[in-house]
């Protein structure tokens, strides 16, 4: 069949998509760029905020038309988080939906797609936090991680492997934990497997995934693998070139992660570790666990430790009780932490979290959107001091293709020079020209000039 997937959210949603996409391609399926053209839609959803579930439902109303008046036997399925968060409600809102999938049951949905071509529509959800676990998904989910294809997405030179599932961190905003379910780690020879499945399969740039991926913890008898060991042994396969992980938080940060991260040359200088408030009232209410002299003190450590360390960040804007000095509190951890780029986005109350059932959403919309305006703000112009304190420098560039720009111009012969983009170990854009040839390349580059957003920079010779 032809199977269109559109995938919302955070990287374990595109780690996940890939898994499918790799189970799909084995058991015969094409899949295809195009909504209209497909005999099977997919969406693999995000709950973390009600603007993502927005889109979905208005796709979801799209298709119920589509089935009603054109095409009876589209088979419409909702994976991933937003599907474990509704349930059963969402084919009651969608009766012609026929596939609701959990996170932790994408193992069987070739199995759902026969089920639905044959007029049985299925819903499977991943068993809530508090029951026994289902050992049986759980295994085959293993297995999925392991057999993936590494061919199954195309030529890139980038792949997500997952160190852990699940959280047990319950920020109080947050719907990942009820969504994902229990923290668990996976046994370490397992990444270091997929891993070199990956890199045999051209895969150079691995990123290590984890709701909270630093806090990763393996333990089997008396054997205890902490973090910075799964590091050690990752960065160990032979040809890997880089090394990430996605994403952190302030408290798992001991020193001998940071310590492995200055030791380990293939790991990237790089750490998205958000703070998500600048406020110590505010960052009690949200259940972080830290105070905000203890981020300053990560900052400065991270930045003792790891030379030329690049450092990332997420801020909600609006949470409930926020003041006008809370917020200049973030303004100010911005500014401090002098972060490459942060994501910042508006609170929004999420159905069974502690935040939605305890705390007023009490900051009026306006002013959520100017203070998240004012972040915004603040953020580009600390954007626009550290990437302008690479001009002049010479950077390494793993090429990731023609830039947006490029591909909107018809292809040109392959040896031809066109704008490329890729990144940076410490995860800046850069763009330059060069040939189409170089994708999936390591190649040096002279920075020229910087903006917010990006480096611009010449392809140096020799490379
Ligand atoms: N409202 C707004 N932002 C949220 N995030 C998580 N939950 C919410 C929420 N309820 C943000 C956090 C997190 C990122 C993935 O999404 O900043 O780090
Ligand atoms: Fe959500 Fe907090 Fe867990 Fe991150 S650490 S997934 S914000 S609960």
């Amino acid at each position: 069949m032809k199977v269109y997937l559109e995938t919302m959210g955070c990287q374990m949603n595109r780690l996940d998509s890939e898994l499918v996409i790799s189970a799909l391609r084995a058991e015969g399926h094409e899949l295809v760029a195009d909504r209209k053209s497909a005999d099977v839609v997919l969406y693999n959803t995000c709950s973390v905020r009600r603007h993502a579930e927005q889109k979905v439902h208005s796709r979801l109303g799209a298709e119920r038309q589509r089935k009603q008046h054109h095409r009876p036997k589209l088979i419409v399925g909702v994976l991933g988080c937003m599907a474990q968060r509704e349930g059963e409600a969402l084919r009651k809102k969608y009766p012609h939906l026929d596939i609701v999938c959990g996170p932790g049951q994408i193992h069987a949905l070739t199995d759902m797609i026969d089920q639905a071509a044959a007029g049985r529509p299925t819903v499977a959800l991943d068993p809530s936090r508090d029951a026994t676990p289902d050992i049986d998904s759980e295994t085959k989910m293993d297995r999925m991680d392991l057999s993936r294809d590494p061919a199954a997405v195309g030529e890139t030179a980038q792949a997500y492997v997952r160190a852990m599932r699940g959280c047990d961190k319950f920020c109080s905003y947050c719907i990942v934990p009820f969504v994902r379910g229990a923290e668990r780690s996976r046994r370490p020879e397992e990444i270091v497997e997929e891993v070199h499945r990956l890199v045999d399969g051209g895969r150079t740039e691995i990123t290590l995934l984890g709701q909270r991926v630093n806090n990763y913890r393996y333990c089997e008898g008396q054997r205890k693998v902490r973090f910075s060991d799964l590091l050690c042994m990752v960065s160990g396969v032979p040809a890997l070139r880089r090394l990430r992980f996605v994403t952190s938080h302030p408290l798992s940060f001991t020193d001998d992660v940071l310590e492995a991260m200055r030791d380990l040359p293939n790991i990237c200088e790089y750490i998205h570790c958000p703070a998500q408030s600048g406020s110590d009232a505010v960052l009690r209410r949200m259940n972080r666990g830290y105070t905000r002299a203890e981020y300053d003190e990560f900052v400065d450590r991270a930045r003792a430790i790891v030379p030329n360390v690049v450092l990332g960040g997420d801020f909600i804007a609006g949470f409930p009780g926020e003041t006008e000095s809370d917020h200049e509190g973030s303004a100010d951890l911005i500014r401090r932490s002098k972060y490459k780029n942060s994501f910042i986005f508006k609170y929004s109350p999420r159905g069974g979290t502690v935040a939605a059932r305890k705390l007023k959403d009490d900051v009026p919309v306006a002013v959520k959107k100017h203070r998240n305006n004012e972040l915004l703000a603040v953020q580009e112009q600390v954007s626009l001091e550290h990437q302008r304190s690479y001009v002049g420098a010479r950077v390494e560039v793993l090429v990731e293709g023609p830039s947006p720009r490029a591909n909107k111009q018809p292809s040109p012969p392959s040896d031809r020079s066109v704008q490329l983009t890729g990144r940076t170990r410490g995860d800046h854009i850069v763009v330059f020209d060069g040939p189409v040839t170089l994708r999936g390349q390591y190649v040096n580059v002279h920075v020229t000039d910087a903006n917010a957003l990006t480096l611009f920079a010449d392809l140096l010779q020799g490379r």
